[in-house]
């Protein structure tokens, strides 16, 4: 994982918007988050903690067979990260595939890297999230209900393929999406639809940043994630009890909370580091993951879930044995 060096807390934020640090916890979790500052990137971030991920491993990056790469904030409309992020990397021309499926970038990610190493078209993949949304936030009264939620950082893996005595496996998949509610979590523009695309007009009515609606989300989130959930647990064979670890997209403390519950784990089963580092859209379950392992709190032959929900709305899970 990387995330950039500038910590912003709750009160930092009440003195650019009318917020409380008390508003954010009650109604989030979140503490505090990091917030890119000037020259910060999302392929900077990625670009260490591939490194990080790369020296953890042993490997070197010339290893790396394809990059996944899942942002919602890419650092130009087009082409997307995956390049830039090849070319930090140093390494020769390998493909780079850029998906946009927001907070399920992560587990959607994960989802190609598995279909390509079984297919047995590619032994490594580094699949990426990083995400920097802070440059997109309105800091303002307007953008208050997303502005305290999301924020920057990077979380990667490098999936590859092993033999069966090694035990590591994904399981179960569930992969979904309902394009109408695409409206209660965007950012509209700038989009092609619109000519020309780029308008001033759109600018000063605040198009660009991202928009939700908190409540419906909220709803959505804590009936898709324990579903999903359930049906890779079905689908594994494996029933809820049996997890060592949840590492659910951490969207806001309460969704999590709600999620447990509604799965009936205990709270040593559930994973959520969102107090520390808000809502970082595809790199929220990396991050996470890189925590936990760093903490012991998985070790080989664990069964782990990872659960993801987001704009689109997109969602999905996946069943692994660690
Ligand atoms: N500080 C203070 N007040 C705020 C605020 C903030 N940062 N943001 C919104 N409010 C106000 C609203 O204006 C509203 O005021 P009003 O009652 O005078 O109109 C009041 O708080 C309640 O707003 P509401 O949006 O109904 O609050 P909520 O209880 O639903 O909580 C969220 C708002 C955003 C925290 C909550 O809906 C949520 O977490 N939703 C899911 C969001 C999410 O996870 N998104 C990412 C998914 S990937």
């Amino acid at each position: 994982r990387a995330v950039p060096e500038r910590v912003v807390t709750n009160d930092d934020l009440s003195k650019l918007m009318d917020t409380t640090d008390e508003w954010i916890r009650q109604r989030t979790g979140i503490q505090q988050r990091h917030w890119a500052v000037e020259g910060d990137s999302a392929t900077g971030f990625s670009l260490l903690a591939t490194q990080r991920a790369l020296a953890k491993a042993g490997m070197e990056a010339s290893e790396i067979d394809a990059i996944v790469y899942a942002t919602s904030t890419s650092d130009h409309f087009a082409p997307g990260n995956g390049v830039y992020l090849q070319k930090a990397l140093g390494i020769g021309t390998v493909p780079a595939l850029d998906i946009r499926t927001q907070c399920s970038g992560f587990v959607y990610g994960l989802s190609i890297a598995d279909a390509y190493i079984k297919s047995g078209m590619y032994q490594t993949v580094l699949v990426v999230g990083s995400e920097l949304q802070s440059t997109g936030m309105d800091v303002t009264d307007r953008g208050r209900n997303t502005s305290v939620i999301f924020a920057d950082g990077a979380g990667v893996a490098i999936v590859q393929a092993c033999d069966e005595a090694a035990g590591s496996e994904i399981l179960a998949w569930d992969l979904h999406s309902e394009g109408e509610h695409a409206g209660l979590l965007w950012v509209d523009t700038p989009g092609s639809i619109y000519h020309p695309r780029n308008q001033a007009e759109h600018i000063a009515e605040g198009k660009g940043f991202l928009d939700m609606d908190g409540k419906e989300v909220f709803r959505h989130a804590t009936t898709r994630m324990p579903e999903s959930i359930n049906a890779v647990l079905e689908k594994g064979g494996k029933r809820a009890e049996e997890l060592a670890l949840l590492i659910p997209h951490q969207a806001n403390l309460r969704i999590s909370e709600m999620v447990q519950k509604r799965l009936g784990l205990r709270d040593d089963q559930v994973y959520n580091n969102i107090q520390r580092y808000g809502n970082t859209t595809s790199a929220t379950i990396p991050i996470a993951l890189d925590e936990a392992l760093e903490q012991g709190l998985l070790k080989r032959g664990d069964l782990l879930a990872i659960t993801a929900f987001g704009s689109g709305f997109l969602w999905g899970s996946a069943l692994i044995r660690y």
